[in-house]
Protein backbone atom coordinates (compact mmCIF):
# COMPACT_ATOMS: atom_id res chain seq x y z
CA UNK A 1 0.00 0.00 0.00
CA UNK A 2 1.37 3.54 -0.72
CA UNK A 3 0.97 5.89 2.42
CA UNK A 4 -0.40 9.30 1.49
CA UNK A 5 -0.96 10.29 5.05
CA UNK A 6 1.38 8.39 7.80
CA UNK A 7 5.53 7.92 6.98
CA UNK A 8 6.56 4.41 7.79
CA UNK A 9 10.51 3.81 8.82
CA UNK A 10 12.39 0.53 9.82
CA UNK A 11 15.69 0.69 11.17
CA UNK A 12 17.46 -2.15 13.46
CA UNK A 13 14.23 -3.83 14.30
CA UNK A 14 12.40 -0.75 15.05
CA UNK A 15 9.56 0.57 13.06
CA UNK A 16 8.55 4.07 13.32
CA UNK A 17 5.30 5.10 12.18
CA UNK A 18 4.22 9.13 11.72
CA UNK A 19 1.05 10.30 11.68
CA UNK A 20 2.17 12.94 8.84
CA UNK A 21 -1.04 15.90 7.80
CA UNK A 22 0.48 18.13 10.99
CA UNK A 23 -1.77 21.29 9.01
CA UNK A 24 -4.70 19.47 10.51
CA UNK A 25 -2.80 18.56 13.17
CA UNK A 26 -2.63 14.87 12.23
CA UNK A 27 -6.39 14.24 12.69
CA UNK A 28 -7.54 11.27 11.92
CA UNK A 29 -9.90 10.43 8.87
CA UNK A 30 -10.58 6.75 7.60
CA UNK A 31 -7.71 6.74 4.63
CA UNK A 32 -4.97 7.45 7.52
CA UNK A 33 -6.69 4.95 9.77
CA UNK A 34 -6.67 2.51 6.98
CA UNK A 35 -3.04 3.36 6.34
CA UNK A 36 -2.06 2.70 10.66
CA UNK A 37 -4.10 -0.94 9.94
CA UNK A 38 -1.44 -1.53 7.13
CA UNK A 39 1.41 -0.58 9.43
CA UNK A 40 0.08 -2.29 12.03
CA UNK A 41 -0.07 -6.11 9.70
CA UNK A 42 2.86 -5.09 8.34
CA UNK A 43 4.85 -4.40 11.35
CA UNK A 44 2.91 -7.79 13.05
CA UNK A 45 4.12 -9.87 10.11
CA UNK A 46 8.05 -8.92 9.20
CA UNK A 47 10.24 -11.06 11.43
CA UNK A 48 13.17 -8.32 11.16
CA UNK A 49 10.76 -5.75 13.17
CA UNK A 50 10.56 -6.01 17.00
CA UNK A 51 9.27 -3.01 18.11
CA UNK A 52 6.78 -0.06 16.54
CA UNK A 53 6.61 3.56 17.81
CA UNK A 54 4.18 5.23 16.70
CA UNK A 55 4.02 9.85 16.60
CA UNK A 56 3.10 12.81 14.74
CA UNK A 57 4.75 14.67 12.37
CA UNK A 58 5.80 18.63 13.38
CA UNK A 59 5.69 19.77 16.81
CA UNK A 60 2.38 20.53 17.78
CA UNK A 61 -0.04 17.74 17.59
CA UNK A 62 0.33 13.63 17.88
CA UNK A 63 -3.50 13.50 16.64
CA UNK A 64 -5.74 16.45 17.49
CA UNK A 65 -8.57 13.60 17.12
CA UNK A 66 -10.63 11.86 14.44
CA UNK A 67 -11.51 14.03 11.55
CA UNK A 68 -14.23 16.73 12.73
CA UNK A 69 -14.87 17.77 9.07
CA UNK A 70 -14.87 14.03 7.79
CA UNK A 71 -17.70 13.62 10.58
CA UNK A 72 -19.43 16.67 10.83
CA UNK A 73 -22.21 15.68 8.19
CA UNK A 74 -22.42 11.17 8.84
CA UNK A 75 -25.21 9.84 9.54
CA UNK A 76 -25.21 6.90 12.40
CA UNK A 77 -24.12 3.85 9.91
CA UNK A 78 -21.37 5.19 8.19
CA UNK A 79 -20.46 7.02 11.91
CA UNK A 80 -20.48 3.32 13.37
CA UNK A 81 -18.42 2.22 10.68
CA UNK A 82 -15.93 4.74 11.16
CA UNK A 83 -15.80 3.56 14.69
CA UNK A 84 -15.38 0.08 13.67
CA UNK A 85 -12.38 1.02 11.95
CA UNK A 86 -10.85 2.69 14.56
CA UNK A 87 -11.89 0.07 17.39
CA UNK A 88 -10.29 -2.70 14.76
CA UNK A 89 -7.01 -0.79 14.23
CA UNK A 90 -6.10 -0.10 18.21
CA UNK A 91 -7.07 -3.75 19.07
CA UNK A 92 -5.10 -4.51 16.17
CA UNK A 93 -2.09 -2.99 17.67
CA UNK A 94 -3.04 -3.70 21.22
CA UNK A 95 -2.82 -7.22 20.64
CA UNK A 96 -0.16 -6.86 18.22
CA UNK A 97 2.43 -9.64 19.88
CA UNK A 98 5.56 -6.58 19.78
CA UNK A 99 5.69 -4.06 21.79
CA UNK A 100 3.80 -0.44 20.82
CA UNK A 101 5.61 3.02 22.17
CA UNK A 102 3.71 5.87 21.51
CA UNK A 103 5.62 9.19 21.19
CA UNK A 104 2.97 11.96 22.32
CA UNK A 105 4.67 14.93 20.88
CA UNK A 106 1.23 17.57 21.57
CA UNK A 107 -2.07 17.47 21.44
CA UNK A 108 -3.32 13.93 21.58
CA UNK A 109 -7.20 14.96 22.11
CA UNK A 110 -9.76 12.96 21.32
CA UNK A 111 -9.38 10.14 19.27
CA UNK A 112 -5.21 10.66 20.03
CA UNK A 113 -5.77 9.61 23.71
CA UNK A 114 -7.67 7.02 22.60
CA UNK A 115 -5.05 5.94 20.00
CA UNK A 116 -2.16 6.37 22.22
CA UNK A 117 -4.34 4.28 25.20
CA UNK A 118 -4.00 1.56 22.68
CA UNK A 119 -0.24 1.52 22.88
CA UNK A 120 1.55 -0.69 25.18
CA UNK A 121 4.05 2.57 26.74
CA UNK A 122 3.09 6.31 26.53
CA UNK A 123 5.94 8.89 26.62
CA UNK A 124 4.97 12.41 26.23
CA UNK A 125 6.37 15.72 25.38
CA UNK A 126 6.18 18.39 28.25
CA UNK A 127 4.01 20.47 25.67
CA UNK A 128 1.80 17.56 25.29
CA UNK A 129 -1.78 17.76 26.16
CA UNK A 130 -4.50 15.13 26.29
CA UNK A 131 -8.12 14.94 26.67
CA UNK A 132 -12.08 13.48 25.64
CA UNK A 133 -12.95 16.63 24.25
CA UNK A 134 -16.07 14.58 22.18
CA UNK A 135 -18.98 16.37 24.86
CA UNK A 136 -17.81 19.81 23.20
CA UNK A 137 -19.08 18.89 19.91
CA UNK A 138 -21.92 17.05 20.95
CA UNK A 139 -20.20 13.42 21.02
CA UNK A 140 -18.57 11.00 23.14
CA UNK A 141 -14.99 9.21 22.52
CA UNK A 142 -15.49 6.20 19.92
CA UNK A 143 -12.04 4.67 19.50
CA UNK A 144 -12.46 2.80 22.72
CA UNK A 145 -11.83 6.03 25.53
CA UNK A 146 -14.86 5.23 27.51
CA UNK A 147 -13.10 1.77 28.05
CA UNK A 148 -9.32 1.94 28.04
CA UNK A 149 -9.44 5.33 29.72
CA UNK A 150 -11.30 3.70 32.54
CA UNK A 151 -9.32 0.84 33.24
CA UNK A 152 -6.29 2.99 32.83
CA UNK A 153 -6.66 5.67 34.93
CA UNK A 154 -10.30 4.89 36.87
CA UNK A 155 -13.74 5.48 36.74
CA UNK A 156 -13.47 8.96 38.37
CA UNK A 157 -10.84 10.31 36.83
CA UNK A 158 -12.10 8.86 33.15
CA UNK A 159 -15.54 10.42 34.10
CA UNK A 160 -14.35 13.73 35.00
CA UNK A 161 -12.00 13.95 31.76
CA UNK A 162 -14.97 12.25 29.26
CA UNK A 163 -17.91 13.94 30.92
CA UNK A 164 -16.30 17.46 31.72
CA UNK A 165 -14.18 17.90 28.35
CA UNK A 166 -11.15 19.48 29.80
CA UNK A 167 -7.66 18.88 28.55
CA UNK A 168 -4.63 17.89 30.96
CA UNK A 169 -1.40 19.23 30.45
CA UNK A 170 1.62 16.18 30.72
CA UNK A 171 2.33 17.04 34.07
CA UNK A 172 -1.10 15.60 35.39
CA UNK A 173 -1.67 12.75 32.76
CA UNK A 174 1.71 11.55 34.23
CA UNK A 175 0.63 12.00 37.92
CA UNK A 176 -2.47 10.09 37.05
CA UNK A 177 -0.80 7.08 35.13
CA UNK A 178 -2.16 8.46 32.11
CA UNK A 179 1.35 8.85 30.73
CA UNK A 180 4.38 6.48 31.91
CA UNK A 181 7.24 9.37 30.95
CA UNK A 182 7.51 13.21 30.10
CA UNK A 183 10.53 14.51 28.60
CA UNK A 184 11.29 17.87 26.96
CA UNK A 185 10.33 17.53 23.05
CA UNK A 186 13.69 18.14 22.18
CA UNK A 187 14.24 14.63 23.38
CA UNK A 188 11.44 12.83 23.48
CA UNK A 189 12.21 11.23 19.82
CA UNK A 190 15.83 10.21 21.05
CA UNK A 191 14.39 8.86 24.37
CA UNK A 192 11.65 6.97 22.93
CA UNK A 193 13.92 5.33 20.62
CA UNK A 194 16.86 4.33 23.25
CA UNK A 195 14.13 2.69 24.81
CA UNK A 196 12.38 0.73 21.63
CA UNK A 197 16.05 -0.55 21.01
CA UNK A 198 16.27 -2.18 24.35
CA UNK A 199 13.23 -3.85 24.22
CA UNK A 200 14.67 -5.00 20.39
CA UNK A 201 17.31 -6.80 22.29
CA UNK A 202 15.05 -8.29 24.39
CA UNK A 203 13.93 -11.54 24.39
CA UNK A 204 10.81 -11.14 21.99
CA UNK A 205 8.92 -14.06 22.64
CA UNK A 206 9.46 -13.38 26.18
CA UNK A 207 7.80 -9.85 25.39
CA UNK A 208 5.21 -11.23 23.79
CA UNK A 209 4.04 -13.48 26.84
CA UNK A 210 4.24 -10.65 28.71
CA UNK A 211 1.97 -8.73 26.77
CA UNK A 212 -0.26 -11.49 26.26
CA UNK A 213 -0.85 -12.12 30.30
CA UNK A 214 -1.60 -8.62 30.90
CA UNK A 215 -3.76 -8.34 27.95
CA UNK A 216 -6.07 -10.89 28.37
CA UNK A 217 -5.77 -11.75 31.82
CA UNK A 218 -6.90 -8.65 32.97
CA UNK A 219 -10.49 -8.62 32.31
CA UNK A 220 -10.56 -12.15 34.05
CA UNK A 221 -11.39 -13.77 37.31
CA UNK A 222 -8.18 -13.91 39.30
CA UNK A 223 -7.85 -17.90 39.08
CA UNK A 224 -8.43 -17.70 35.27
CA UNK A 225 -5.59 -15.14 35.12
CA UNK A 226 -3.05 -16.70 37.19
CA UNK A 227 -3.72 -19.98 34.94
CA UNK A 228 -3.08 -18.18 31.90
CA UNK A 229 -0.07 -16.55 33.50
CA UNK A 230 2.01 -19.55 34.61
CA UNK A 231 0.36 -21.09 30.81
CA UNK A 232 2.27 -17.82 29.07
CA UNK A 233 5.64 -18.05 31.65
CA UNK A 234 5.58 -22.35 30.92
CA UNK A 235 5.68 -21.28 26.91
CA UNK A 236 8.62 -19.11 27.25
CA UNK A 237 10.43 -22.33 28.61
CA UNK A 238 10.00 -23.44 24.63
CA UNK A 239 12.60 -21.10 23.38
CA UNK A 240 16.54 -21.05 23.35
CA UNK A 241 16.25 -17.20 24.62
CA UNK A 242 15.41 -18.73 27.94
CA UNK A 243 18.16 -21.24 27.93
CA UNK A 244 20.59 -18.64 27.11
CA UNK A 245 19.08 -15.78 29.84
CA UNK A 246 19.47 -17.80 32.50
CA UNK A 247 22.78 -20.20 31.55
CA UNK A 248 24.35 -16.78 31.16
CA UNK A 249 22.70 -15.65 34.87
CA UNK A 250 24.81 -18.70 35.91
CA UNK A 251 27.97 -18.09 34.21
CA UNK A 252 28.01 -14.08 35.56
CA UNK A 253 28.15 -13.20 31.95
CA UNK A 254 25.74 -11.29 29.18
CA UNK A 255 23.45 -12.59 27.31
CA UNK A 256 23.37 -13.32 23.81
CA UNK A 257 19.67 -13.46 22.97
CA UNK A 258 18.97 -14.68 19.57
CA UNK A 259 15.18 -14.15 19.46
CA UNK A 260 14.04 -17.70 19.39
N1 LIG B 1 -10.47 17.39 12.93
C1 LIG B 1 -10.30 18.12 11.80
N2 LIG B 1 -9.47 19.18 11.74
C2 LIG B 1 -8.82 19.52 12.86
C3 LIG B 1 -8.95 18.81 14.07
C4 LIG B 1 -9.82 17.68 14.07
N3 LIG B 1 -9.99 16.91 15.15
N4 LIG B 1 -8.19 19.40 15.01
C5 LIG B 1 -7.58 20.44 14.40
N5 LIG B 1 -7.96 20.52 13.12
C6 LIG B 1 -7.54 21.51 12.11
C7 LIG B 1 -8.25 22.83 12.31
O1 LIG B 1 -9.55 22.81 11.72
C8 LIG B 1 -7.31 23.79 11.63
O2 LIG B 1 -7.51 23.69 10.24
P1 LIG B 1 -7.49 25.05 9.32
O3 LIG B 1 -6.10 25.61 9.49
O4 LIG B 1 -7.75 24.53 7.94
O5 LIG B 1 -8.53 25.94 9.86
C9 LIG B 1 -5.95 23.19 11.92
O6 LIG B 1 -6.16 21.82 12.28
C10 LIG B 1 -5.25 23.87 13.10
O7 LIG B 1 -6.15 23.82 14.20
P2 LIG B 1 -6.53 25.14 15.07
O8 LIG B 1 -6.47 26.36 14.21
O9 LIG B 1 -7.80 24.85 15.79
O10 LIG B 1 -5.28 25.17 16.08
P3 LIG B 1 -5.27 25.75 17.57
O11 LIG B 1 -3.84 25.74 17.98
O12 LIG B 1 -6.01 27.03 17.64
O13 LIG B 1 -6.08 24.66 18.44
C11 LIG B 1 -6.70 22.43 19.18
C12 LIG B 1 -5.59 23.36 18.60
C13 LIG B 1 -7.00 22.83 20.61
C14 LIG B 1 -6.15 21.01 19.13
C15 LIG B 1 -7.96 22.58 18.31
O14 LIG B 1 -7.61 22.40 16.93
C16 LIG B 1 -9.04 21.59 18.63
O15 LIG B 1 -9.74 21.76 19.61
N6 LIG B 1 -9.17 20.52 17.80
C17 LIG B 1 -10.25 19.56 17.94
C18 LIG B 1 -10.03 18.64 19.11
C19 LIG B 1 -11.19 17.69 19.23
O16 LIG B 1 -12.33 18.07 19.47
N7 LIG B 1 -10.89 16.37 19.08
C20 LIG B 1 -11.88 15.32 19.20
C21 LIG B 1 -12.43 14.98 17.83
S1 LIG B 1 -13.80 13.87 17.92
C22 LIG B 1 -13.11 12.33 18.13
O17 LIG B 1 -11.90 12.17 18.26
C23 LIG B 1 -14.10 11.19 18.15
C24 LIG B 1 -13.55 9.86 18.50
O18 LIG B 1 -13.35 9.53 19.64
C25 LIG B 1 -13.29 8.87 17.47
Amino acid sequence: MEYKNILFEAAEGVATVTFNRPKALNAMNSDTMGELMDAVNRIRSDEAIKVMILTGAGEKAFVAGADISQMVDMRPQPALAFMELGHETLRMMETMPKPVVAAINGFALGGGTEIAMSCDFRFASENARFGQPEILIGLIPGWGGTQRMARLIGVGRAKELIMGGDQIDAKRAYEIGLVNRVYPLDQLMAETKKFAAKLARLPGFALKMAKHAINFGYDLSLDNANRLEMECCAQCFSTDDQKEGMKAFLEKRKPNFKGC
